[in-house]
Order: structure tokens, then sequence, then C-alpha cells
């Protein structure tokens, strides 16, 4: 009933983390992959392994969380190492996700020309969207930087490959973003990465809860599905249909998911809610949108995905 189709491939269900989440060591991605999710993404590797900001960095609020790690990571060998130890193993399975960011734009390519030179068959996700390094400005919120990454990028790069992006929040963006993306063989786009920059204050003490940047960081979780739902709206309403959506950002239920696929994704990724409750979450996720479907009376997912109703005359 939860099979997803994704560009050309099909997965048991929609669900999976988001990167950054549950994914840092070998033994977090393998406890993704045996879980009820129906895929898994890698955490975001740089070319050398990274320590990442001061802690306390990453915190659970009542509705979401806010973080400023910084991008620590095994560093790209590390992962790609255990990526095509992974893909040998599941050789007839829809392959899994493997994230990559960068600090600047040669770092992009170093690192997608040694994912192109490698074994790995799998998809790459090209986060241009991490709010959280000091000093540097998120890549997607540059259109022309973005557009030049890809142009260079798709010179080489013959995988599957989709781009993470941040949220955007005005209309003139959505277009002016969906046309540069629309000229290139992405597979998918990722919307969204956590709403940059916000400030949570504790009310207590009177301090910012996280200590990089002086307590700014990524908004997760509720606080930020009907920013997520608006992008994935935005995008699937805007992009050619070659062009895949995943869906992130405020999914802790069923109904959530449910609301993602409505707006036009095929695949959702759960940040905030399985940092807080683990991979249990996918059973629990799988469960409530079936049940959703049936009380609607869909058997598949594309009986729905895409069709938001809007109010007419
Ligand atoms: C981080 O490591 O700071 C989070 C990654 C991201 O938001 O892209």
């Amino acid at each position: 009933m939860l099979t997803t189709n994704f560009g050309p491939y099909t997965y048991q269900n929609p669900f999976m983390n988001a990167s950054g989440v549950h994914c840092m060591t070998i033994e977090e991605m393998e406890e993704l992959a045996d879980s009820q999710a129906g895929s898994f993404v890698t955490k975001s590797a740089t070319v050398a392994p990274r320590e990442g900001n001061p802690e306390p960095r990453y915190i659970d609020l009542a509705l979401g969380s806010i973080n400023s790690m910084g991008l620590p990571n095994r560093g790209l060998d590390y992962y790609l190492d255990y990526a095509i130890k992974k893909q040998a193993e599941m050789p007839h399975a829809s392959p899994f996700f493997f994230s990559v960011a960068a600090m600047n734009v040669e770092e992009n390519i170093t690192l997608l020309k040694k994912i192109q030179s490698s074994a790995f068959e799998g998809i790459t996700e090209l986060n241009l969207s991490c709010p959280n390094v000091p000093g540097k400005p998120q890549v997607a919120y540059d259109f022309e930087l973005t557009a030049s990454i890809l142009k260079n990028v798709f010179s080489f790069f013959t995988k599957p490959l989709g781009v993470k992006l941040p949220p955007y929040f005005d209309l003139a963006h959505f277009d002016q973003m969906a046309d540069i993306l629309n000229q290139f063989p992405l597979m998918y786009v990722n919307s969204v990465n956590s709403v940059g920059n916000a400030l949570f204050i504790d009310p207590d003490t009177d301090t910012v809860v996280i200590k990089p940047k002086d307590g700014f960081g990524g908004l997760g979780g509720a606080y930020i599905k009907p920013t997520a739902l608006a992008n994935v709206r935005a995008f699937y309403t805007r992009l050619k249909p070659e062009i895949n959506i995943i869906g992130t950002g405020g999914i802790l239920t069923g109904q959530d998911a449910y609301e993602h696929l409505l707006c036009g994704a095929s695949m959702l990724q759960v940040g905030t809610q399985l940092h807080k409750e683990g991979p249990a979450i996918f059973a629990r996720l799988n469960q409530e949108l079936s049940a959703i479907m049936k009380a609607k009376g869909y058997q598949h997912i594309d009986d729905f995905r895409g069709k938001l109703q809007s109010i007419t005359d």
C-alpha cells in the first residue's frame, strides 16, 4: 500500500531519515537499514572529517528543535567505503542516499568527482543549504552561485543527483530557483533544510539554548511544517516532472506525511521527530499513514500524491 515511485526506483514506503539525524556512524545507519524506513541517507560528508561546532549544539524543544551542528562528520571516505560495501549487500534493493556538503565550490567539485569515479551507484544528495557553519552563507540563497555550481557539476557527474534546499519565503524566489533547477538533469529536490538562524530563549535563565553563533541555529519540527509544505508545493508546481520532490520538515505523524504527499512529495524525510523517538518511529508512521489512506479509500500513494485541492468559487 505504501510503495512509492521515485524516478526509476520503487521503495516499500516513503519514509527515511533527514541527513544529520541518526546517520553519523555506521552503527546508526545500520539501525536505519534494519528499521521500517523505506530508505536512509548518510550524514552530509565533507572531504575531511569535521568535529563541528561546540556543544550544546542540538536541543529538542516542545514544538521542534534548534541546532547548530556545524557539519560534524567522519569525512567522505568513511561514508563512501560504507556505502560501497552496503550496496554490495543489497544488490536488488532500490539504492539509498549519500549526502555531501562543502565549504566552497572547489570542495563540492572534489566530493562529486570522487563519487563519480567510485563504485557507488546509489543516489547522491548535494546539500546546498547548511545554515550552521560560521562565516559560510547558504549556497542556495545565492542563485547565481547555485547555477554555476550545477553547471560545473553536470559537466562531469552522470550518477543520480538531487539537491537539498533551504526554505524560500517569496514567490519570486520559488520562480527564480525553479527556473535554474529546470535547466539541469536533477533527479530530485529535497525541501526543506532547517529554517536557518532562529533564536530560542530559555525563559528561566534568560539565555540562549545552544552555544554556537550566540544561540542562532536551524529550526526543525512542528514549527516549520507550513513552510515545508509551501516549499514542496511551490517546487512541485514549478519543476519539470522528471524532478522528484523529497518533503522534509515537520513530519511527526501520518497526517503530516499525508500532507507532504498531497503537496507532491514522493519521499519523506524525518529529522527532529526521529531524534526524539529513534528508528521505531518508522513503524508508527507507516501505520498512521496506512490508516489515513484506508479511511480515505486510497490504495496507492499515487492515487492522491500532488492532488492538493484549491478553493474555487
Ligand atoms: C549541521 O551539521 O549543521 C546541519 C546540517 C545541515 O543543516 O545541512
